[in-house]
């Protein structure tokens, strides 16, 4: 049964996706199930979506009871989830509006658009976006091409033009390109999630937005993997007290449902004006529901307890043996092992702990609320993995 549904995958689902062999059937909370009744900790939340862990109880009875009511509605028309979530992000985050999406590329896309109208409207030309080295923005054509990482973008030219890149942490370099080019806005992430989990150093952060303030210069950040409790604050930039004037998110925010959000700042609140942007499904009800459960939870209590198990997830790792280093805010980590990474990744798998890659590093994305049992028992088999 179950080789037969990796060859029907292999048969009929586009090739994009290296799977590993493990087909999951079912969870609740950490743990979930394969067809064949292994049981697995999920130390990966299907790449930081799943925020308060599978079939979460709040989130599962916010989206069915909203599907009872109304799946789907035109953005043609009004609809209670999408204004009410709008609000409560605006309420958080001190940012007036937000266009939905329907993913993290998705609400890149438009922080794209954002950018550039915004300095057609004011300056009337075409303005450019520095965006970091090493970065990773999505896979839409534009994204890609905003994207800072080469090997993405080889057999896709030609590229959307428009992207100059530029290291990370490096303020002259980003001085410099805005002499050369008219800049219109500076994109980066506050940890580089596909790029290895490295998080920019504060000060950079906070003068490279300073700096874009007395230039004009907008600053988006794209917390689509930092966002929604991932790192501790219910936003990264948060913690490096900033503003940001744009701020994208996808994956954690719908808790499980494809949605994503691209927040406006007061200087850019009503660049999109009529016409000039627009998504089927953006901002569907169900989708909405969904975040609104998981937003309103990620209160004061929930985001302390998201560091204190971040730090102890990573001193525990730290101290075992076959780590070369750990990086990382929060609950969104990044380990350097000594053992190729793929051999680290494998053991885990045929011990029953799920776990993710980013670049030659492990990843661990844990659910927000994992229970202290299923983090330990997690610990335990990542540590023997771990060891040479
Ligand atoms: C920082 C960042 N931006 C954008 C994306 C793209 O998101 P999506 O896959 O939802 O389009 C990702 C996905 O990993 C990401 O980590």
């Amino acid at each position: 049964m179950m080789n037969n549904l990796f060859e029907l995958d292999k048969n009929y689902v586009a090739g994009t996706y290296a799977r590993f062999p493990v087909d999951l059937e079912r969870g609740s909370g950490a743990t979930y199930y394969s067809a064949s009744g292994k049981e697995y900790i999920d130390m990966g939340t299907g790449i930081g979506v799943t925020a308060f862990g599978a079939c979460d109880e709040e989130w599962k009875n916010a989206v069915i009871s909203q599907l009872n009511k109304l799946s789907h509605t035109s953005n043609l028309y009004y609809s209670e989830p999408c204004v009410t979530l709008a609000k409560m992000l605006a309420e958080r985050t001190g940012l007036k509006k937000t266009f939905f999406a329907n993913s993290g590329a998705e609400a890149n896309e438009c922080a794209i658009k954002v950018a550039r109208k915004y300095y057609e409207d004011k300056y009337n030309k075409h303005g450019v976006i520095i965006t970091l080295k090493n970065s990773f923005h999505g896979r839409t054509l534009a994204t890609l091409s905003a994207t800072g990482q080469d090997k993405f973008h080889e057999l896709f030219n030609p590229l959307v033009s428009g992207f100059v890149h530029a290291n990370a942490n490096d303020m002259s370099e980003i001085k410099t390109l805005c002499k050369e080019h008219p800049v219109c806005a500076v994109m980066i992430e506050i940890v580089q999630g596909e790029g290895g989990v490295n998080a920019l150093d504060k000060s950079y952060v906070q003068e490279l937005s300073a700096y874009c303030n007395s230039n004009d210069v907008l600053l988006i950040v794209d917390e689509v993997q930092t966002g929604n409790g991932r790192t501790g604050e219910l936003y990264a930039y948060m913690g490096y007290g900033i503003m940001p004037d744009v701020v994208t998110t996808a994956k954690g925010l719908g808790g499980g449902l494809p949605i994503g959000a691209c927040m406006l700042g007061e200087k850019v609140e009503n660049v999109l004006t009529f016409g000039t942007h627009g998504s089927t499904f953006g901002g569907n009800p169900v989708a909405a529901a969904g975040a609104i459960s998981i937003i309103s939870r990620l209160n004061e209590t929930l985001l302390n307890s998201v560091k204190q198990k971040g730090e102890y997830l990573k001193n525990e790792l730290l101290n075992a043996d076959g780590v070369e280093s750990v990086t990382g805010l929060g609950l969104m980590l990044g380990i350097k092992t000594k053992k190729p990474v793929k051999d680290v990744v494998n053991y885990c798998l045929e011990n029953g702990v799920l776990v993710l890659t980013a670049k030659d590093k492990l990843r661990l994305l844990p659910p927000l609320n994992i229970s202290e049992k299923e983090l330990d028992k997690a610990i335990s088999v990542i540590k023997d993995a771990l060891k040479v």
